[in-house]
Formats: structure tokens, sequence, C-alpha cells
């Protein structure tokens, strides 16, 4: 084992639709209001694919992006990894249509479905393979097009999801940067929490399936909250005593982007400032698998990742999965 590598970031790309549904619109489609809207979810606006559009489509430009801004040519890639729970199709993987469009020749390809978490537990699966030198260019997507398994009936949930993709190209890096340490965990047991019914196995694609609204996301938001406020602090503070650092250490905290109430009581309990957080999800709502690199992207475009800093990502979501991984960038 004295031959691992460092793993870490070199470059970070993001991307959501140009379509914008605003509070006010949704208060044309559903009982509810800005006001409401605002002050139970932070959430202003959120980007929405137009019908022609695939997750691929909004992966692609997020993933070129970040290809570009780490300097690796496509077909130097080794594998590429899409975390999301709204491929393109069932099969094959998005990963694959991806992988054909950014020419990315000599690469392996696979989807991770592990929902709001899908892009941390993508970059743990995949830099260990980095470390040891089996691959040596990897790219790791999340996005999520959301809007394609959202009821708009449903006030409970449409208010709060949109569509939005971020990428990150993973390489070795100098001893000392990069992954340090992380925590990731899984309970099935809250599976009916957050989930789809049907159109799977469990219940296959039927007039009936879809009379009942089956095929769309059904969330209980008020156990979900509560499982979010205890998993997003657990896991902080675990991938930081495994990395043997404390809240005090954090320059920088990427949190999964669901709803500001999670954020700001997350924030208070470990302590770590509010400057420290980066916040989006006023104009993009809740992306799932994107919701992370795209915020990500966004803290490298405002100039706030700096060389040395210490970097943790967390999030929570449907499985239950949870997790969090510290960086040092
Ligand atoms: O990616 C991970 C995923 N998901 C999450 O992180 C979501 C976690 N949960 C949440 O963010 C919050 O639970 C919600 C934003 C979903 C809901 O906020 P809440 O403060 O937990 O509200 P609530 O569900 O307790 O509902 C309070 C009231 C209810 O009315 P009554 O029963 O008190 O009369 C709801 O029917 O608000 C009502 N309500 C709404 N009213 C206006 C629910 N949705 C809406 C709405 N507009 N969109």
């Amino acid at each position: 084992m004295d031959t691992l590598v460092s793993v870490g970031i070199t470059g970070v790309g993001g991307y959501a639709p140009p379509g914008v549904l605003t509070n006010h619109d949704l208060e044309q489609m559903v009982e509810t209001s800005d006001e409401w809207i605002r002050t139970r979810s932070g959430i202003s606006n959120r980007h929405i694919a137009d019908a022609a559009t695939a997750t691929s489509d909004i992966a692609l430009p997020a993933a070129r992006q970040a290809l570009e801004r780490a300097g690796l040519a496509p077909d130097a890639l080794d594998i590429v990894v899409m975390a999301t729970f709204t491929p393109d199709y069932l099969l094959p993987a998005t990963a694959c249509t991806i992988q054909h469009a950014l020419g990315a020749t000599r690469a392996a390809a696979f989807d991770l479905a592990a929902a709001c978490s899908g892009f941390i537990y993508a970059i743990n699966v995949i830099a260990p393979s980095i470390a040891t030198g089996q691959f040596r260019n990897a790219l790791v997507i999340g996005a999520d097009t959301l809007s394609k398994v959202t009821d708009y009936t449903d006030r409970s949930t449409c208010v709060l999801f949109g569509d939005g993709a971020g990428a990150a190209v993973l390489q070795p890096v100098p001893a000392g940067r990069g992954l340090l340490a992380s925590y990731l965990r899984a309970d099935g047991g809250g599976c009916e929490m957050l989930y789809i019914p049907g159109g799977m196995t469990r219940k296959p694609a039927s007039h009936e399936t879809v009379d009942a609204r089956d095929h769309y996301v059904k969330m209980s938001g008020n156990e979900v909250f509560r499982f979010a406020v205890r998993a997003l602090e657990e896991a902080v503070l675990e991938a930081l005593s495994r990395a043997g650092l404390t809240a005090a250490d954090v320059d920088l905290i990427v949190p999964h982007q669901a709803n500001i109430r999670i954020i700001d009581g997350a924030a208070k309990r470990l302590g770590i400032p509010e400057d420290r957080w980066v916040i989006n999800l006023h104009e993009y709502g809740n992306t799932s698998g994107g919701s992370i690199p795209l915020a990500l992207n966004d803290a490298y475009e405002q100039g706030r990742l700096h060389e040395g800093d210490v970097v943790v990502f967390v999030a929570f979501g449907g499985g239950l999965t949870w997790g969090a991984s510290v960086l040092r960038w």
C-alpha cells in the first residue's frame, strides 16, 4: 500500500438549463405562495429543462467545462461515472451516452444511484482506483432532471425541485492534498420516505401506475427534514474526525442544497460560521445529484476555493443515504 497516491479534484464544471420557474409561476399552478416557499425552504427559482432535454444534455456542458479547466482531453479519460436517479434511459447507463458524446474513446462508464448523496458516493468509489494506479483520469458527474419526475400538482414537492448538473475531474495530486477522509452511510429502512413507487420491477409501468401518478417522486417532507438535520451534523463530524480535523478547521463547506432551514440548523450546531457555507438553493432549488457539484462550481467561479483550504462536502437524501468528504484543496 506504500504506492498509494493522493487524489484530488483538478477541474470543476456546472450547468443548469436556461428556463426558470419562479415562486410566482408556482402560485399559478398549486395552492402556495412565494412567502411560504421562501420562508420554509429558502428557494425562489429553479431551472427547468424543456421537453426535448434529457439528463445527459445538461450533464455534457458541465463535463466539458470540468475537462477544459483540468486541461484534460476527453480521450485521456479512464472512466466516466454519472451519479443520477433520472437517467436518460434505464438501459443503458447515461454515463455511456456522455462517454460517447465527449469522445472519451478509452473510458469505461457507469451510472451510480445514491440520489442526493450520489456525487459524494461517486468520488469515494473512484478515488481509491486512482490512488492505487488502476485509473489516472476520472470524470465524476452529478446531474438530475428532477422536473421530469416531479408532480406539479403536489405542492409539498414541486416547489422544491429543479434541474442541474455539475462535474469534477479526479486525478493524482501532490501528497497531502485532495481527498483526506470520508464517511458514507445508508439506511434502506427509510426507502419510502423519498421514492418513486412506480415504473420499475416493484410496480411496472401500467395505465394504473400512471393514473395513480406513481412515476413521480413521493416524499414525507417532515420525516426527511428530521433525518437530514441529524445526518448532516453526524456526517460532517465523523468525516472531520477521520481526517484528524475539527469544525474550526473548515474553510468552505458545500452542503446538499435542499432547504435553507436544514443548513442553518446544522451551521449553528456545528459552529461553522455562515460565510463558510456555499449556498445557491435560492436560484436552483434541490437538484439532487447535481446539487453539490453545481454549488462547488459556483464556489470556484466566485473565487472561493483557495489552494490548501479545507473543503467539506456533505449530503443526505433518498435511500436513505448520507455522507461527507473532507478535502484539502
Ligand atoms: O434531497 C433531500 C430531500 N428533501 C428534503 O430535504 C426535504 C426536507 N423537508 C423539507 O424541506 C420540509 O419538510 C418541507 C419544505 C417539505 C415542508 O416544510 P415544513 O415546514 O416541514 O412544512 P410541513 O410539511 O409541516 O407543512 C406545514 C403546512 C401544512 O399545512 P397544515 O397541515 O399545517 O395546514 C402543509 O400542507 O404547510 C402546508 N404546505 C404548503 N403550504 C403552502 C406544504 N407545502 C406547501 C406549499 N405551499 N408548497
